[in-house]
């Protein structure tokens, strides 16, 4: 597809097949930020990684056969180190390999390495919407929280993205320690101010081997207690609800038609293709003779070189793929299902495990007000999704 028709061009109608959603993982960062215990490396020269991604699609292919492409994320890392020409690259790619139909086209960017220029030629390759790293506003949160930007560069960069793009999201990280809800409510405050249509709320986690998880073991406190923190979270969602955000996951919030669709894929359990380093993807393969299914879990080579050196092996970078079992289906069905405002199907529930859930716990978190049960739909209440894991274990153990 030219960069000419690729603006307008997104909107091909797509002939009835299934719908299917690219991940693409960029792992490189300009800093390794000491919370983050993604699989990430720091930034250096990589010639090989690209042409590796874009054979790696053509293995992917093969797997899924023709599909309808609902959205291409590139998640990192960093993959606002991509230059433009790179990420069109990738979109030519799928677009050649695949069928588009108004696909979401977004890529996640730190406000620091923000460029008018590249962020101009990623809207020209198609991108439609950009996700933004603010996390907050605060110069000492910010640095506290090892980031290379200020709270003016955050002002800045979500200003050009909103300028840009069609749809921007903010990412707030809130719980860290020293927060207040007075600072948190005034990060909300500017996020809202600019005009941003979808905004993600991380509860600050400290995670085994990370610099914090470090900090934490030497008794220096990173993040807020538990009581704070719930309440931070009471003040993300009332605020952000007050304002006609739908909270239609559990850190997630959208202005109408801003959902992340790509986001609602894995939420959904639909397919979704995992390239770069580390990426997972799913795919479901449908036997027609007996009417059957079988999903598979796939996980990529983890390093950069160990995956380009398997795709230029083996022309493909896949390190792992499992079978999914009825219950290894059913159970991701039901705990990403649950994290959304739509819930999931009980029949569906049904037909992947072979049997149902346990009635009695069933109806037990109903009466705690923890779930809500509407015909065949199951959804976690709005104070079922604040202890959404103790519920699923109660629902999945029983
Ligand atoms: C993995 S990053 C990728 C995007 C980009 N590199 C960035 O940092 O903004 C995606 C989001 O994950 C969140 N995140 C990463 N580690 C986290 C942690 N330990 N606790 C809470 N949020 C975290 C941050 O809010 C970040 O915006
Ligand atoms: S939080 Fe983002 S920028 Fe920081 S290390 Fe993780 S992926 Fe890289």
């Amino acid at each position: 597809m030219s960069a000419s028709n690729r603006m307008g061009g997104n909107r091909i109608m797509a002939e009835a097949s299934e719908p299917l959603a690219v991940y693409i993982h960029w792992p490189y960062c300009a800093r390794i930020c000491p919370y983050c215990d993604f699989n990430v490396y720091k930034r250096k020269e990589d010639v090989v990684l690209l042409p590796a991604i874009l054979r790696d699609l053509e293995h992917w292919r093969d797997l899924t056969g023709p599909r309808t492409i609902t959205s291409i994320h590139f998640g990192g890392g960093t993959p606002s180190l991509m230059t433009p020409h790179q990420v069109a690259a990738v979109i030519d790619k799928v677009a050649d390999l695949w069928t588009f139909y108004d696909p979401e086209i977004a890529l996640e960017a730190n406000p620091h390495e923000m460029n008018a220029a590249d962020w101009r030629g990623y809207r020209a390759a198609g991108l439609t919407r950009m996700s933004l790293g603010i996390q907050s506003f605060h110069d000492p949160a910010l640095k506290f929280l090892g980031r290379d930007h200020d709270g003016a560069t955050a002002q800045a960069a979500l200003d050009l993205a909103l300028d840009i793009f069609p749809s921007v999201s903010a990412d707030l990280i809130f719980g860290w320690a020293g927060q207040t809800l007075d600072m948190l409510s005034d990060d909300l405050r500017r996020v809202l101010a600019a005009g941003t249509q979808h905004i993600s709320t991380y509860q600050l986690t400290i995670e085994d081997g990370t610099a914090f998880a470090n900090a934490e073991t030497r008794g220096q406190t990173r993040a807020v207690d538990t009581d704070l923190s719930a309440d931070l979270y009471d003040l993300v969602r009332d605020t952000l609800i007050e304002v006609g955000f739908d909270h239609y996951e559990v850190s997630n919030f959208a202005k109408p038609s801003h959902r992340s669709k790509h986001n609602l894929a894995y939420w959904q359990g639909l397919d979704y293709v995992g390239v770069g380093p580390g990426a997972h993807g799913r795919v479901t393969e449908k036997d027609n003779a007996t009417q059957t299914q079988t999903r598979s879990a796939t996980i990529a080579h983890l390093t950069p070189g160990a995956y380009s050196r398997a795709v230029t092996e083996t022309g493909s970078g896949i390190d792992s793929r499992e079978i999914l079992t009825g219950e290894g289906w059913s159970s991701e069905y039901l705990l990403m299902g649950l994290r959304i405002e739509e819930g999931v199907s009980l029949a569906r529930y049904r037909e992947l495990s072979g049997s149902g859930l346990n009635i009695s716990e069933l109806e037990a978190l109903i009466e705690d007000g923890l779930l809500d049960k509407d015909g065949d739909r199951l959804s976690a209440s709005s104070t079922g999704r604040v202890v959404l894991n103790a519920v699923t274990e109660r629902l999945l153990l029983s």
